[in-house]
């Protein structure tokens, strides 16, 4: 199968369970759930879950029992996002060629929709994960969505990327603040679909991890030479965003070619760590060539 199948596969799978676990846009209050449904389902590309199913398969987990992690991932990145655009932060108007949920709700909806997205994230993981995931196993995972999301991950992050805002940073300064607001779900995604598995086998729970960690900075640093080289429509965010902002960026540091290259060091280091890995991690190692050469 292609990665592009996988990723379709993967997509479906994963919006109908989202399906299953955000209210009903009638129930009351029902403009805050039409606003969590909006966040959600807005044609986003689902890379985490996608990674999510892509690591589970690799340690041989059936893909019904990563339904709820998946879920999970995406519906804290949505709540990200939504927050992300907030005026007090990026103040963006397009996402995901929409209005961001701000625009459309108004800012008080959006801040609520990102609140109720992300406590319904940890909901789909204490009430999704099946018995057949070692108990230790789902509470290491709700652990794990629960750092990586708080102050030392992705809110943690946001707060470097704020407080870097028209300062010079150097290049570790900006890899510390890229591991933590986008590296760290990424980096979750993979471990939880691993954890996932009966047998908690260290040494390849420990490769994916190394894998995941170098995708997961390749992955910001493409989001900001696409933030450079795209346009508004393909990206489905305003383009020169970055810019306009005075963000500290991999370009604005390295220049575009040596934001390429240092993406493309990351993504062979991923791939030579799967070495040991049968074909199950094939869609592993596509999404990671996809991480650095996709278009939006
Ligand atoms: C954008 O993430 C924000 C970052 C953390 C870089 P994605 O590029 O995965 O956005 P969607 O989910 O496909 O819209
Ligand atoms: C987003 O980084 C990181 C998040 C935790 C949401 P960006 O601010 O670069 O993401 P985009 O470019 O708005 O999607
Ligand atoms: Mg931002
Ligand atoms: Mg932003
Ligand atoms: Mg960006």
């Amino acid at each position: 199968m292609s990665l592009r199948a996988w990723m379709e596969h993967w997509q479906q799978r994963v919006d109908t369970a989202l399906d299953r676990w955000l209210p009903d846009p009638k129930t009351n209050p029902a403009t805050l759930h039409e606003a969590m449904r909006y966040s959600v389902f807005n044609g986003g590309k689902r890379v985490r879950p996608v990674l999510v199913y892509a690591a589970g398969q690799a340690m041989g987990v059936d893909e019904a029992v990563l339904d709820s992690p998946a879920c999970a991932v995406e519906l804290t990145h949505a709540y990200s996002l939504v927050h992300d655009d907030l005026p007090a932060m990026d103040n963006d108007d397009l996402r995901r060629g929409q209005p961001t949920c701000h625009k459309a709700f108004g800012d008080a909806m959006a801040i609520l929709a990102g609140d109720a997205l992300q406590t319904l994230a940890f909901y789909a993981l204490s009430h999704g994960l099946p018995d057949s995931v070692p108990s230790s196993h789902r509470l290491e995972i709700i652990d794990l969505l629960a750092v990586a999301s708080g102050s030392r991950g992705m809110a943690g992050g946001q707060a470097m990327d704020l407080a870097a805002v028209g300062k010079e940073l150097s290049v570790a300064e900006l890899e510390d603040m890229h591991i933590h607001k986008t590296g760290a779900l990424i980096r979750a995604s993979v471990k939880m679909g691993a954890l996932c598995s009966q047998d908690h086998d260290d040494n390849r729970i420990g490769k994916l991890d190394h894998y995941a960690k170098c995708i997961g900075l390749a992955f910001q640093i493409q989001d900001d030479i696409l933030d450079v080289t795209a346009d508004t429509q393909t990206l489905g965010k305003t383009q020169g965003a970055d810019l306009a902002r005075d963000k500290p960026t991999y370009p604005a540091l390295l220049g575009l070619e040596g934001a390429r290259e240092l993406a493309t060091e990351l993504t062979n280091d991923a791939l030579n760590t799967l070495k040991g890995f049968d074909e199950r991690a094939e869609p592993l190692r596509a999404l990671g060539r996809y991480i650095i050469e996709r278009t939006h």
